[in-house]
């Protein structure tokens, strides 16, 4: 759709709280972001608030189902832990982006003035300008709800350790919004790692340890003592987020082999059976072999973006490129040559059990039925010559296509499926689905409390 070209905005000073409660809807990602449509039900009119690449699709099917039209699409900072869906989704709604003028964001038409109100009909979004996590950072209140990004975290704050994010003006932010805002606000921030959605300004105040730090240099000092590891990712997420750069399709095996030498394995999604991961695998990678992906895409949206695509040679991962394409899942990038070229560029894969291979398995049971129809056919009866002539045939289309009905069918048996992500060192389970290098800062004092959680 063609976006709206001109900017809605609505005079600044008038007052969001006469107004009625607006609806909100709000999207949990695996990786702990949350994204949110605000929306005025009556006049059918919504705000999408940091939409994860992941989500772009479900945002779209709500604001149809509802009937509403998305007028706005806002990210409330430069993200560096994950891709931003804004450019994707406003394209599919012909909204109108919104991002701080110091985002710099290819594609962003409206960059609010500290204040200023967005009109969602009955609605007004005031848009607050809250640096500190970013230079760039945003806070949306609609009524007596507030969306404040990485701002204030729930019993958490954000980290000031990159892209120009500063601890004492994220210090004063935070008072700014303290001293503003009633404690009935209701607070929607833009990650939570435990699961929850929404506290208030008062729960906060009161339980949150990096709100008791009433000093500036206390708070500074607590904030910049222990920062966590930066997200890996990043340089490819800013280049999405910031330019509008596409995650390239497929790279070469090459150019992966030093980042998944380390914590980018992370970012590697194995699609080969569950015996050939078992075999031998890149260490920290994870097992999702090409037919469980339909039904495991909540673990590949729980795999940090961009996602490396992994079998043999190449030819499967494509194939699970298209596959998850289809499901409305991005970020995706296909290793070229797969574990062979890894291995020829010098990445020297985790050895498992050793395990009889899947190709294996289909030569013997394919020569086991051939045998069979063979004396059968000579013993009981000629009819049993069909076995033979039919797997036969399939072994023909198996040879020409590349596709083997028979190898589908092993994968899926339990002596296959056992092994799934099962080896040591696969990046499955809580390890990959918590952020890498997320944006969250510790809890005071240095430990990685839960609301630090990171890799
Ligand atoms: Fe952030």
């Amino acid at each position: 759709m063609t976006p709206r070209t001109a900017p809605i905005l609505a005079s600044p000073g008038s007052s969001s709280r006469a107004l009625p409660a607006p609806t909100v809807v709000t999207f949990a990602h695996p990786q702990g972001c949350r994204s949110y449509l605000v929306a005025d039900a009556t006049a059918r009119r919504a705000l999408a608030i940091d939409p994860h690449l992941d989500l772009v699709a479900e945002l779209e099917a709500r604001v149809r189902r509802e009937g509403w039209t998305l007028d706005y699409v806002l990210d409330t900072h430069t993200h560096a832990d994950h891709p931003s869906g804004s450019a994707a989704l406003a394209a599919r709604l012909g909204s109108v982006r919104v991002a701080h003028a110091r985002a710099h964001h290819r594609g962003v038409a409206l960059h609010p003035e500290d204040g200023q109100e967005l009109d969602l009909g009955g609605l007004r979004a005031r848009v607050l300008h809250a640096p500190g996590h970013t230079p760039d950072h945003l806070v949306v209140a609609v009524g007596n709800e507030l969306f404040t990004g990485d701002t204030l975290l729930i019993g958490g704050v954000a980290r000031t350790d990159f892209l120009g994010g500063d601890a004492g003006t994220l210090f004063d932010t935070l008072q700014r919004l303290l001293a503003e805002l009633g404690d009935e606000t209701v607070i929607h921030p833009g990650h939570d790692y435990e699961g929850r959605t929404e506290s208030t300004l008062g729960a906060e105040r009161r339980g949150n340890p990096w709100l008791a730090l009433r000093e500036r240099a206390a708070f500074v000092r607590a904030l910049t003592a222990n920062p966590p590891p930066r997200p890996t990712n990043m340089d490819d997420l800013l280049g999405l987020n910031r330019e509008g750069h596409p995650i390239p399709a497929a790279l070469p095996a090459a150019e992966l082999v030093g980042a998944l030498a380390g914590e980018g394995a992370a970012r590697v999604i194995d699609v080969r059976t569950g015996v050939e991961f078992e075999g031998e695998h890149v260490r920290g990678s994870r097992s999702i072999p090409l037919h469980e992906l339909a039904h495991r895409a909540d673990e590949v949206r729980a795999t940090p973006a961009p996602r490396l695509l992994l079998c043999r040679t190449g030819a499967r991962a494509e194939e699970a490129r298209r596959v998850l394409e289809r499901l409305d899942l991005g970020a995706l990038t296909v290793i070229e040559g797969g574990l062979e070229a890894l291995r020829a560029a010098g990445l020297e894969p985790e050895r498992g059990r050793a395990r009889l291979s899947l190709e294996r398995q289909v030569r013997i049971a394919a020569g086991a039925l051939a045998l069979a129809g063979a004396v059968f056919g000579f013993l009981v009866h000629p009819a049993f010559h069909a076995l033979s002539g039919f797997v036969g045939a399939g072994l023909v289309v198996a040879g020409l296509t590349d596709w083997c009905g028979m190898g589908l069918l092993l994968a899926r048996m339990p002596w296959n499926r056992a092994a799934a992500g099962a080896a040591p060192g696969a990046g499955g389970g809580c390890a990959a689905a918590a952020p890498v290098g997320g944006c969250a800062a510790s809890a005071p004092g240095g430990a990685c409390s839960l609301d630090g959680k990171r890799s």
